[in-house]
């Protein structure tokens, strides 16, 4: 006898392949694939990730699945539907929506992520449907521990024990298309301490590729957080300029200039930490310029590599004309406090920056 979540399995196997034929194969779905090759994306490419389009009539695909006699709880419980109000039929809630079918790490659809055909510029507003829909949360699908192509990538995530985080689906389908074949996306902007054990089973390094924008440096600063809590990982950082994402890097400058820069444009956590302070922090002020000091040492204290320390200590003290000496010795007072902060121990605070003067 088929388990509950075997016929919800079915469910989403049966509609992501209804979704891709119309898509594909349809009047209905022309101008949704005329969206997806003008962006870019290959058949080949449509077909790997099964990618669909939901059509407008919002009762399609119930009928369908009703004709293979799946019944109304089941098809309730699978969040694809909503119901209306006054209405007992059951409305596609993905409709007009190109799909992303999000599988598990065997590789079957356990939900789906809609994006909007036409986005308009301010998606965040309240005037505007949302840009992607997913599905609620079911008995199968938990977006705390999804990974988006964690199925595809896993053997080459696994291969060169290395793993690239982006924000998007998109993004992850499109590096893909450009011969990055270790993408995945969590879901939307928030890394989960969930999605950070599963990747640290399968990789040491990971290389963190989110949007230029706002958005996601702040996103990239979250995740940080949570990949170093357990100092598992070598993490990395692919910095984009303002308000480019990985997919329109490919769109604008080429599957192999994307292949060259992933791999060899990467900074250290600092060097991202830094420039991020920079964007915050306007460093024509004294005391800007020491709290920037002040907070790089600070952040020195976590690294393991004494060699990667001195480095950053030379660029600093080059950058600021302080010496060496002296911020080495600033250093040292924060290790000593977090020593003492972790044995309960005071000792006494190291003199302020300040009271070297930055030029
Ligand atoms: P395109 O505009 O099609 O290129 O999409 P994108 O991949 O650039 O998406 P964007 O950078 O706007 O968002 C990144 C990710 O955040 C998406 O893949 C979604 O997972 C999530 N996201 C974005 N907008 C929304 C939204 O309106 N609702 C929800 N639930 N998630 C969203
Ligand atoms: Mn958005
Ligand atoms: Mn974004
Ligand atoms: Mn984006
Ligand atoms: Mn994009």
């Amino acid at each position: 006898i088929q388990s509950k979540k075997d016929k919800l399995v079915q469910i989403y196997e049966e509609a992501a392949s209804f979704y891709h034929q119309i898509l594909l194969n349809t009047v209905t779905g022309q101008e949704a694939l005329d969206y997806m090759m003008q962006r870019g994306f290959s058949l080949e490419t449509l077909k790997e990730f099964q990618i669909g389009f939901s059509p407008s009539n919002r009762t399609a695909l119930y009928q369908m699945l009703k004709a293979k006699h799946f019944d109304d709880e089941l098809l309730q419980e699978s969040g694809i539907f909503s119901e209306r109000r006054g209405q007992n039929e059951m409305f596609d809630r993905f409709s007009s929506r190109i799909i992303f079918p999000l599988r598990n790490p065997k590789g079957k659809t356990i939900a789906f992520s809609g994006r909007i055909l036409q986005a308009s510029p301010d998606t965040d507003s309240d005037y505007h449907e949302a840009k992607y829909l997913n599905s609620p949360e079911t008995l199968l699908f938990n977006k705390r521990d999804f990974l988006f192509n964690f199925d595809k990538s896993r053997s080459e995530i696994r291969k060169s024990s290395e793993v690239i985080l982006f924000e998007g689906y998109m993004d992850v389908v499109s590096a893909w298309q450009a011969g990055v074949r270790n993408g995945v996306a969590s879901m939307g902007t928030s890394l989960t301490e969930e999605q950070n054990r599963m990747l640290t089973k399968v990789a040491d390094n990971i290389v963190i590729a989110y949007d230029g924008d706002r958005a996601g440096i702040e996103a990239t600063k979250r995740a940080i957080e949570i990949l170093d809590k357990n100092k598992h990982f070598d993490i990395s950082i692919f910095p984009l300029e303002a308000g480019m994402d990985p997919d329109e890097f490919i769109q604008q400058k080429g599957a192999k200039a994307f292949c060259e820069a992933i791999k060899n444009n990467r900074e250290t956590s600092i060097q991202f930490f830094s420039r991020y302070l920079k964007t915050q922090l306007n460093l024509d002020t004294e005391k800007n310029r020491i709290t920037y000091i002040e907070t790089i040492l600070k952040a020195l204290v976590s690294l393991d590599s004494l060699i990667e320390r001195e480095l950053y200590l030379k660029e600093l003290s080059d950058e600021f004309g302080i010496p060496v000496d002296s911020l080495q010795k600033q250093l040292k007072g924060y290790q000593q406090q977090l020593i003492s902060e972790r044995t309960g121990q005071r000792q006494s605070n190291p003199a302020p920056i300040s009271h070297y003067k930055a030029n």
